[in-house]
């Protein structure tokens, strides 16, 4: 089973002779390896059982210099970076020629990049030495962990090191900014830094029409517990039907609408930077408990709590396609 360990020294060790180890970051923990390592960043998609072609993003110190990797920055990169960095927010910029492995990003042209704000993360960067890549510490398509027992959890069979940092504090993962293009931006996968915040930051405009990226990652399904997870828009329609049912699923609501049977019941915070912290651990705490099934409602509509609703939206299915299995009268 893999050890959870409080010393950044000896996990600086471990990835200096080419082992994979688990590390905190604000954002969920990651599975990180040398980036300059073949052997190491093999270690990570076997044992996330990721597929290959699914890039990785490469972890930095703040202070490091990002020209040593890429070869353009936009001027608008820039205001984010000088805004959000070190923070939740990844960008993803041309790469310089032979400068990164191509390992990293599946043979694309450009990589992913992020400082991360945990100063945990940043001693062992800074005593590493070298960018480490680090996927979410979860086996392919699950939840992601917000602690380091959840990936503990994760791995049981494994026997890497995992850096306790203690409990997330952003909770969800980095929203991921396109930086291709000289002049407009994409964003390709949302996160705590909203829509509505990066074009505060930026007078360049966001791409207008469909992505000019292949996010590998942004598959229909993924963010999944192992129970089946149902989601409504008002947590209101599904009291009555479960009423019928005789169903007790275990509820995640961001109203106090329900007023149906329930094996346990969790309102999630009003303000939508609380309720993405708690989404993941919740979703965990509910996925371990005795219920049959997880009905979680989809949260008020809005900029801010878009990245909570598009997490939900891949991690489960609506409703209705549990009701069509059920002949009420
Ligand atoms: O908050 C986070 O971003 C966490 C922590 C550990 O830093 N990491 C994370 O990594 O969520 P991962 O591998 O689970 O998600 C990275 C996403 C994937 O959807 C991947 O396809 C996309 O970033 N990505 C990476 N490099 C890319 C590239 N060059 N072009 C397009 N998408 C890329
Ligand atoms: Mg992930």
């Amino acid at each position: 089973m893999s050890c959870i360990t409080n010393d950044v020294n000896s996990v600086v060790e471990r990835l200096s002779m080419g082992d994979i180890a688990a590390i905190p970051t604000e954002t969920v923990y990651g599975l990180a390896a040398d980036a300059f390592s073949d052997s190491a960043i093999k270690k990570v998609f076997s044992t996330k059982n990721r597929p290959i072609d699914h890039p990785l993003i490469m972890h930095i110190a703040p202070q490091w210099d990002l020209t040593q990797w890429v070869s353009h920055i936009p001027d608008y990169a820039y205001a984010l970076m000088e805004s959000f960095w070190p923070g939740p927010l990844t960008l993803i910029l041309p790469i310089k020629p032979g400068a990164v492995n191509p390992l990293i990003t599946g043979g694309q042209t450009s990589i992913a990049i992020r400082a991360p704000n945990h100063a945990l993360a940043q001693e062992l960067l800074l005593k590493f030495k070298k960018p480490l890549v680090a996927p979410s510490a979860n086996p392919f398509g699950k939840i992601s962990p917000t602690t380091a027992y959840h990936v503990q959890h994760g791995f049981p069979k494994n026997d890497f090191l995992i850096l306790d940092g203690g409990r997330c504090t952003v909770g969800v993962e980095s929203t991921i900014v396109s930086a291709l293009e000289p002049l407009t931006y994409a964003i390709v996968r949302p996160g705590i830094i909203d829509e509505d915040r990066i074009a505060a930051t930026t007078s360049f405009k966001k791409q207008s029409g469909g992505k000019n990226v292949r996010v590998p990652g942004g598959l229909s399904s993924h963010y999944q517990p192992e129970k089946k997870l149902y989601y409504v828009d008002d947590i209101g329609d599904a009291s009555h039907w479960f009423d019928k049912v005789k169903l007790s699923p275990y509820v995640l609501t961001f109203s106090q609408n329900y007023q149906g049977p329930y094996a346990s019941l969790y309102q999630f915070p009003d303000r939508s930077e609380d309720a993405a912290y708690e989404l993941y651990y919740r979703l965990r705490i509910a996925d371990q408990s005795a219920a049959d099934f997880i009905l979680i409602e989809l949260p008020p509509k809005g900029q801010a709590w878009f990245v909570i609703r598009e997490r939900i939206l891949k991690a489960g299915s609506p409703m209705s396609l549990m009701e069509e299995n059920y002949c009420v009268i």
